[in-house]
């Protein structure tokens, strides 16, 4: 099917929608992304989890990471924990976690720890703050940069540098290239659905 067969939509009818309608029509046309969980700790050393989908490839010369979260009142600990430590660990969601990972984006009080409410182990690596977890196989941890707050819409981007990569060597190809879908990870679309990633190929630097 071509564009010229596709319904269009006008903004204005869109907001006009019931809430849960829009938001899920709007974040699954976003389309598909990683789905990481993302392991901070507090000040009271209290491990916190928590699923993102926002998250941004900045560079790899300075590797740079960026997450979008989302407004201080939705997803508080995340945020504050970034703030307050200066460290975050990043890791892919593998089939097997499915479940366990989604649940972390459940309200659980400050003094919960997502790791201990879902099932998971904090795994922790000298000279990072942040905890790992256990049970996945492809992390990276980073140090904060920069915290850019969006005005328009009251979210933040996250900068940071990233410190330590953790991959199996099964996934890691002759070139560099790591095949994330080898350790099948996971890829999301919206607030609650999960795919399975295959590559198609790779297809060498196009030149004009
Ligand atoms: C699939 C999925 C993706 C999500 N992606 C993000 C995200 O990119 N940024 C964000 O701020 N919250 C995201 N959330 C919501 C957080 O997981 C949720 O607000 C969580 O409770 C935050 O916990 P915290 O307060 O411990 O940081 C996502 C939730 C789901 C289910």
């Amino acid at each position: 099917m071509e564009l010229t067969q596709a319904k269009q939509f006008e903004i204005a009818e869109v907001q006009q929608w019931d809430r849960w309608y829009r938001a899920n029509f709007i974040n699954s046309i976003a389309g598909f992304r990683a789905a990481c969980l993302v392991g901070t700790v507090n000040t009271q050393c209290i491990p916190n989890l928590s699923v993102f989908s926002q998250i941004v490839h900045l560079g790899a010369d300075p590797a740079l990471v960026g997450l979008i979260n989302r407004p201080r009142v939705a997803t508080p600990h995340t945020l504050k924990n970034i703030e307050e430590s200066g460290s975050f660990t990043l890791q892919h969601i593998p089939k097997t976690l499915l479940h366990k990972a989604h649940q972390t984006s459940a309200k659980y009080a400050d003094d919960v720890s997502e790791f201990s409410a879902v099932g998971l182990t904090p795994f922790y690596i000298p000279g990072i703050v942040a905890p790992f977890v256990k049970e996945c196989s492809i992390a990276w941890a980073a140090q904060l940069v920069e915290i850019v707050p969006i005005t328009h819409n009251n979210t933040f981007l996250i900068i940071g540098k990233i410190q330590t990569l953790l991959a199996p060597e099964t996934c890691i190809q002759a070139d560099g290239f790591v095949d994330i879908s080898q350790a099948e990870s996971v890829a999301s679309v919206g607030l609650d659905a999960y795919y399975e990633a295959n590559l198609i190929e790779r297809i060498p630097y196009a030149k004009p």
